[in-house]
C-alpha cells in the first residue's frame, strides 16, 4: 500500500491503473478509522480492481466552535487498518494541498433545499464544505465508484444529488450503518464520550427503534417526532431534531404517506453531538 500526500503522485498512480483498464474505487474519510469505514472499503474492494482511501479532516465543513481542532488525527494507525483491508493507495493531503489558494478558493458546490433542513439547518455551511471537498476528491481521483455510509444519511443524499445534477462519471454506492454490539452507531466522535455518557449513548438507537414501532403502529410523523424528542430529553440528551422524512429527498411526508420513510436523530450528550438514522420500512 502506497501513501501519497501530493496531487501529482496521486494522479500518476491512478493514471497508470486506468491506462491498464482497471476500475478504481474511492472511499473518502476524515481518518480515525473504525469498522464502519472498513465496511466501505470492503464494498469498494468487491467492485473495483483498485481501492483509494482519502484521509483528510476538511476544515471547510466545520463551523466556528465545532470540533475541527480536536477531531482525532491518527494517520499512522489508519494506515495499518487500511493496509489490512487491502487498500491500494492512501491519499492524505495537507490543508494547503487541498486549498492552495486559501481564502481565494471561492467555488462552492451548493445543493439547495436538500441542505436547508436537518443537519444543514443546525450546521450552516457544513454541506457546502462537504460537497465541495467531495467533488474535488472526485476530480482528483476520478474514481469509477465511490462508497459512502448510510450513517450520514443526508450527506449521502447530497452527494447523490450533485453527482446526478452535474453528470459526474462516478457511481455512488451506499453502505449500511455498522453498529457497536449495544446498537450505538460507530463514529469517530464516540470517543469524546465519558464512560457514563457512552453507556447512555445507546438511547439514540433505542429511540430510533421506538420510532419505527410507533410508525408500524400507525402513528403520524408529527406524533412520532414529539414522542421521540421527549424520550431523548428523558434519557439526558439535548435533541437538535428527531424527524420522520421521505428517504428519497428528506422532504416532510405528505398527509397519510407511510412508505419509504426514514427516522433521523441528532442529539447532544454533554459536549458531544451524535447523529443516527433508521429506515422505517
Ligand atoms: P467520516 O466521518 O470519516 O466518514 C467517512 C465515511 O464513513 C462516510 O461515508 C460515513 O458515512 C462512513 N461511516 C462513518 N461511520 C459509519 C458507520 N458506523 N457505518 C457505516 N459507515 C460509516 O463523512 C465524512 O467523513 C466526511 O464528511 C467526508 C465524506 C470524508 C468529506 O469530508
Amino acid at each position: 500500500m502506497q501513501t501519497v500526500t501530493e496531487i501529482q503522485a496521486l494522479r500518476a498512480a491512478v493514471r497508470g491503473w486506468r491506462a491498464s483498464g482497471q476500475a478504481v474505487g474511492l472511499v473518502p474519510t476524515m481518518g480515525n478509522l473504525h469498522e464502519g469505514h472498513f465496511s466501505l472499503l470492503k464494498q469498494a474492494r468487491a467492485r473495483c480492481d483498485r481501492v483509494v482511501a482519502s484521509v483528510f479532516v476538511n476544515p471547510t465543513q466545520f463551523g466556528p466552535g465545532e470540533d475541527f481542532e480536536r477531531y482525532p488525527r491518527t494517520l499512522a494507525q489508519d494506515q495499518v487498518g487500511l493496509a489490512e483491508h487491502d487498500c491500494d493507495l492512501v491519499f492524505a493531503p495537507s490543508v494547503e494541498t487541498m486549498y492552495p489558494f486559501g481564502p481565494e478558493h471561492s467555488v462552492r458546490v451548493q445543493v439547495p433545499r436538500l441542505t436547508e433542513t436537518l443537519e444543514g439547518a443546525h450546521r450552516p455551511g457544513h454541506f457546502d464544505g462537504m460537497a465541495t471537498v467531495v467533488c474535488k476528491l472526485f476530480n482528483l481521483v476520478q474514481p469509477d465508484v465511490a462508497v459512502f455510509g448510510q450513517k450520514d444519511f443526508q450527506q449521502l443524499r447530497v452527494i447523490e444529488r450533485f453527482v446526478r445534477d452535474l453528470g459526474l462519471p462516478v457511481t455512488v454506492l451506499a453502505a449500511p450503518i455498522v453498529r457497536e454490539s449495544d446498537g450505538l452507531a460507530m463514529s469517530s466522535r464516540n470517543q469524546y464520550l465519558s464512560p457514563e455518557e457512552r453507556q447512555r449513548a445507546v438511547g439514540i438507537h433505542r429511540t430510533l427503534q421506538a420510532m419505527k414501532v410507533w410508525h408500524v403502529a400507525g402513528r403520524s410523523p408529527q406524533a412520532i417526532e414529539q414522542e421521540a424528542a421527549a424520550q431523548l430529553r428523558e434519557l439526558g440528551f439535548e435533541p437538535d431534531y428527531a424527524a420522520v422524512r421521505r428517504s428519497a429527498d428528506l422532504a416532510l411526508p405528505e398527509h397519510g404517506e407511510r412508505e419509504h420513510l426514514v427516522a433521523l436523530i441528532a442529539a447532544r450528550l454533554g459536549s458531544t453531538r451524535l447523529i443516527d438514522n433508521l429506515l422505517l420500512d
